[in-house]
């Protein structure tokens, strides 16, 4: 073979060293030797079965690969520039290793049903992971729900607040979050659990291979159905980048909220030292890092999301080179999503609440104006008059810079003669939560109710 290229028949000049490392892809495609090799493994047992091989070349090519794996696994293999490719150095050391039998591995295949393979074998693999790191994250959220299921916080709408919470509840808001998550992540999961195997270059082989064996072999439902859609598909990854980044979306939204709520403005939670750092020059501070970390994280994840869109939008089918580009931005989405993961899995259980400081904070924001307006309605007030009541109560309340419940009976029912004194039951923060006691609200009972039906949902 002319310099030494698996594909170097053709060729009349040696490679230019820069088109060389321009082209390679073996700097980050090595990560999938373990998909790669299971891959070859796998058409390997279905070449013998289909009469290619004999079982003794079978068997010397998969003892072969397996080495090359325990080479791999050891950090001992070297990768070679000149062999491009994490498909072509495994196959090049398969040669190195047992001689011309090696040769005959690549029968029937393709490095591009070869890749498409490994992509969704090493996607699938890492969907598994991110799905327990958000199962460990949803099982944290829940324990401290539990415990801040009666735990009484200001619930905010522009920021500015708007009804008392109970700090459980907000808590189980990211549980859903989460929840929806997990399902985009197994949806992606089933629509990739195809196998491309047997498509070959682009138009199928003219071996009788059987692709429902190769399938079967790597835990694939089926074979995909379309040879030139095989090879140049990478929908999953967009999916797996979509769904990768609603999660940091996710994320960022629960960072902002950490990010304030330690701050001494709010000064509602506490992290623990070993998630924070400090200032190397204002000794006082002690910063949030993780949380903002992640949330600064987050906008590369939709830039991978954005990128792998526009790589795909103007191939034409079927394979073309482009589609190499498709490993760093999904693998740096994995590496994100999962490290990002980790680090709220192992966060959010340290989290201690101030509750004193939540609750005074509900106490200060006129939070249970709306009950108040509820309490009118009740007795037969509109509800357009009874806002216009409460309205003026609390324009009274600011002039005297007391909360609605510090305001006497004789104050407050200078707006109505309809409050009585049973009004101060309605205007406590106790009162206004557990008021809220459907499925979906805010009352601690309800909750707890949500907690276990999450639980059982796990
Ligand atoms: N390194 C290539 C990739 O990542 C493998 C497939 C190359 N196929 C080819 N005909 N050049 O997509």
């Amino acid at each position: 073979m002319s310099q030494d290229k698996p594909w170097g028949g053709r060729f009349s000049e040696p490679t230019d060293a820069f088109v060389e490392r321009f082209t390679a892809s073996v700097g980050f495609d090595q990560r999938m030797y373990t998909a790669d090799i299971r891959g070859s493994i796998a058409h390997a047992t279905m070449l013998e079965k289909a009469g290619i091989l004999s079982a003794d070349e079978r068997q010397r090519i998969i003892d072969g690969l397996n080495a090359i794996k325990a080479e791999c696994d050891a950090g001992a293999f070297v990768w070679s520039v000149k062999l491009e490719d994490v498909h072509m150095n495994i196959e090049s050391r398969l040669t190195d290793r047992i001689g011309l039998t090696g040769k005959k591995l690549h029968t029937g295949r393709s490095r591009n049903d070869q890749v498409a393979t490994d992509i969704r074998l090493y996607v699938r693999d890492e969907i598994d992971v991110l799905c327990s790191e958000i199962r460990r994250l949803q099982i944290g959220i829940l324990d401290v729900a539990e415990r801040e299921a009666g735990t009484i916080m200001p619930g905010f709408t522009h920021l500015q607040t708007a009804q008392p919470v109970t700090f459980g509840h907000h808590l189980m808001a990211w549980f859903e979050m989460l929840q929806r998550d997990h399902g985009r992540l197994s949806d992606c999961r089933k629509r990739l659990n195809l196998c491309p195997l047997g498509a070959a270059a682009l138009a199928g082989t003219t071996y009788p291979i059987d692709r429902a064996l190769t399938a079967a072999l790597l835990g694939f439902d089926k074979p995909t159905e379309n040879s030139l859609d095989s090879v140049s598909d990478r929908d999953f990854a967009i999916e797996l980048c979509a769904a990768a980044s609603l999660i940091m979306t996710h994320l960022s939204r629960f960072s902002e909220e950490l990010v304030l709520w330690t701050s001494s403005q709010f000064d509602f939670i506490d992290l623990p030292d070993r998630f924070c750092t400090g200032s190397s020059i204002m000794p006082q501070k002690k910063h949030p890092d993780v949380p903002e970390l992640v949330r600064g994280k987050s906008g590369r994840v939709t830039g991978h999301l954005v990128s792998l869109l526009m790589l795909m939008k103007g191939q034409p089918l079927a394979y073309n080179k482009d589609n190499q580009e498709d490993k760093e931005p999904l693998f740096d989405t994995l590496d994100t999503v999962r490290d990002c993961l980790k680090a709220y899995a192992d966060m959010v259980p340290a989290i201690k609440p101030k509750k004193a400081k939540m609750y005074e904070a509900a106490a200060r924001g006129y939070a249970t104006a709306t009950d108040l307006a509820d309490y009118l309605v009740k007795k037969g007030l509109p509800f357009r008059d009874a806002h216009e009541v409460v309205g003026k109560s609390v324009a009274f309340g600011i002039k005297e810079g007391r909360d609605l419940s510090q305001l006497t009976l004789i104050e407050l029912r200078q707006f109505s003669p309809m409050i009585n004194d049973d009004v101060y039951q309605v205007l406590s923060l106790e009162g206004s939560v557990n008021a809220r006691n459907h499925i979906g609200g805010t009352a601690p009972t309800q909750v707890r109710a949500a907690i276990a039906r999450a639980r059982a949902l796990l």
